[in-house]
């Protein structure tokens, strides 16, 4: 099959590149660095003639009040060009419980992406993934002093992103789910615990203050990114870490 990979430089898109080589298909990485932008719409046209499927892995360059605008954008780029070039099936990798933290304007954003996927006429494939084990140093970053690093016990389910990239990969090659797929790390944390886990691998004396105020994750409630029934992916913080 012929697969353009929108995003296909990114820390996913590349390794869906990769896999669906692997597979045999004929799969094409696309992105700023390329000469594709899903905001101006350069090149956009070009990417998906005769494209078979159209994979969307770009990102936001922010996690702010302006991802919204982006998502909205570049999925209304991306869904009138794929129109225009036939294209055959339109996946996109969002976030599992994204429809249940409001507050926050980044997941708010991934909703709306969502939206506009299934509100079109392309036959779709929405994959959702919990949190990157990629994304975790970023999230220490956030609330991080000399000394402490302040978290909540938000409850987390850690993917790998090699993790994901495969489970991507395999749906963008088969059939239209015109629905959504969870998938997700096989342990659950609580970020406080994550964040212990992750500073002690490290050598990092700091200590984690359990914080409900803390960081973005804050505002999330309950247990909602995480799903014991998503598909499980194999690889452990513990065996990822090392
Ligand atoms: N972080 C998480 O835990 C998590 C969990 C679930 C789902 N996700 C989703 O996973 C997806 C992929 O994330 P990622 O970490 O792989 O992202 P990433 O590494 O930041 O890669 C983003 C890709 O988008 C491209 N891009 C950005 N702006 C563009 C534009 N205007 N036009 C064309 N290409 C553009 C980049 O290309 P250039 O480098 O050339 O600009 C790059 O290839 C995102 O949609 C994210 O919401 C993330």
């Amino acid at each position: 099959m012929q697969i353009a990979v929108i995003g296909g430089t990114g820390l996913i898109g590349s390794q869906v590149v990769k896999n669906l080589i692997a597979a045999g298909h004929e799969a094409v990485p696309h992105s700023q660095s390329t000469g594709v932008d899903v905001i101006t719409g350069q090149g956009l046209d070009e990417a998906v003639a005769g494209a078979d499927v159209v994979v969307n892995l770009t990102n936001s360059p922010t996690f702010d009040e302006a991802s919204p605008a982006f998502f909205q954008t570049s999925m209304d780029n991306l869904l009138a060009a794929a129109r225009k070039g036939g294209v055959g099936h339109f996946v996109i990798l969002s976030i599992v419980g994204t429809d249940q933290v409001p507050e926050l304007d980044y997941y708010r954003a991934k909703a709306l992406q969502e939206t506009l996927l299934a509100a079109g006429t392309i036959p779709y494939s929405i994959v959702r993934a919990t949190q990157f084990m990629e994304f975790m140093d970023a999230v220490l970053s956030w609330t991080a002093d000399d000394s402490t690093v302040r978290l909540p016990a938000t409850p987390i389910q850690p993917i790998a992103s090699k993790d994901v990239a495969a489970a991507v990969a395999e749906v963008a090659a088969g059939a239209p789910l015109n629905g959504i797929r969870n998938i997700a790390g096989p342990e659950i944390f609580t970020l406080d615990e994550l964040g212990r886990i992750t500073l002690s691998h490290k050598g990092d004396n700091r200590t984690v203050v359990t914080d409900p105020t803390a960081g973005m994750f804050a505002a999330v409630k309950g247990d909602v990114l995480t799903d014991k029934n998503a598909h499980l992916a194999a690889t452990r913080y513990a065996d990822w870490l090392s």
